[in-house]
């Protein structure tokens, strides 16, 4: 027989294990309400009914090692002013079938022109991704602000989602007259290991941003609305390297394909890029800008973000610009853009030239 202290130690010595290596049971568990979320997130399969989370309450998922989650309806989150984030996913080797439902953030309810720069407070992002493996097949409307903020633990393919803010493009009776929604950011990303795929992105700022980070692939999107495929704000002590930018479309956006770096960052660099088999149309102010003075624009640039491997080769990069737009305009500070980028695979068209100061290490290419 057991004596209780030993059955006291196989139990601690258990649930360690268990703690270190979590496991999926192999149960089914269903999610309703938010009640059902701390039972149902021990299983290995997890189906999600249509629900609406109330408002001021986040909808946070930690899934067990492997999980697979269904999502089987739609999930609207209440209308409250609140820091978010309004749902967050944990896990590694995560399958998530979106099944093309929903997520509906409210945005109307929040938007004031302002964004998360002021105004009402806003819960953002409203998709917090911290998983590895696959998420696809999502809607997501109406965000409050920033959409998808993805920082997965390992590999993880992002695919077939669709954004979708244009209602913010209108003006409310909070906006003055700007269009409501703001800083609805598709993608924020600072992370390594991540491809975002086959998705279409229609939103008030940048279809993704990348702020630090390697090894991260962009291929087959859509973008409308907003202000095109950008690398930064690249800020301090942050490295950007291996990154891939293909096959995308980017309609009537500010610019198509950009990379800003603070004028006060130190310590950083951006290494690596490569575009290829872009098309564009529409662009309002560039086709591509390269800018070392964000905030500002063309503005006096930093010199404390080395630049270096920016190339446009492989299939033509496409880019047509409205005619009072500016087709290529590049801004590096005194020696901070280095090395010799191959240009050949840049085509643009429209508009006009644009300044290329402090860098004559573009090759292949005549603007
Ligand atoms: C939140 O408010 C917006 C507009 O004000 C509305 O479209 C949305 O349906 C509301 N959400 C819920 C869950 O009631
Ligand atoms: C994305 O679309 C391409 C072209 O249709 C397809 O080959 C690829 O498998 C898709 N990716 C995913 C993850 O579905
Ligand atoms: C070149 O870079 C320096 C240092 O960052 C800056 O002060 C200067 O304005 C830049 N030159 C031009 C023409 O932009």
């Amino acid at each position: 027989m057991f004596s209780l202290s030993q059955l006291v130690f196989v139990g601690a010595a258990a649930s360690a294990i268990a703690a270190h290596v979590p496991r999926a049971s192999s149960c089914t568990g269903t999610i309703s309400s938010l009640s059902d979320v701390s039972s149902a997130q021990k299983c290995a399969t997890v189906n999600i009914n249509g629900f609406t989370v109330p408002g001021g309450s986040g909808f946070t998922l930690s899934l067990v090692d492997g999980a697979t989650v269904n999502l089987n309806g739609d999930v609207l989150f209440g209308n409250k002013s609140w820091a978010g984030p309004l749902f967050t996913i944990s896990g590694k080797d995560i399958t998530f079938n979106g099944n093309g439902h929903k997520f509906d953030g409210g945005g109307p309810f929040y938007w004031d022109g302002q964004g998360s720069n002021g105004g009402t407070t806003k819960p953002r992002p409203m998709m917090k991704i911290k998983i590895s493996g696959t998420f696809d097949n999502v809607k997501v409307v109406n965000s409050p602000a920033q959409t998808f903020s993805v920082s997965n633990p390992a590999a993880l393919t992002i695919s077939k989602i669709t954004i979708d803010n244009s209602q913010g493009d209108k003006a409310n009776s909070q906006s003055d007259g700007n269009p409501a929604g703001h800083n609805t950011d598709g993608f924020d990303v600072s992370t390594t290991d991540l491809t975002i795929e086959n998705s279409t992105i229609r939103n008030q700022d940048d279809c993704i941003a990348i702020n630090k980070g390697s090894n991260i692939v962009f291929k087959g999107n859509t973008c409308s609305g907003g202000h095109g495929i950008s690398i930064g704000s690249v800020k301090d002590d942050a490295t950007v390297s291996g990154i891939t930018i293909s096959g995308n479309t980017i309609t009537n956006n500010d610019q198509a394909l950009r990379i800003k770096t603070y004028n006060t960052a130190t310590g950083s660099s951006v290494s690596d890029v490569t575009y290829s088999g872009n098309t564009a149309t529409g662009c309002k102010r560039f086709g591509v800008i390269i800018d070392q003075s964000y905030p500002d624009t063309l503005g006096t640039p930093g010199t404390g973000v080395k630049i270096s491997d920016v190339n446009f080769v492989g299939s033509t990069n496409s880019i047509s610009v409205g005619s009072s737009a500016q087709r290529v305009a590049v801004n590096c500070g005194k020696g901070s853009c280095t090395g010799t980028w191959d240009w050949s695979a840049l085509k643009v068209s429209g508009g006009k030239a644009g300044p290329i100061t402090n860098f004559s290490g573009i090759k292949n290419f005549s603007q």
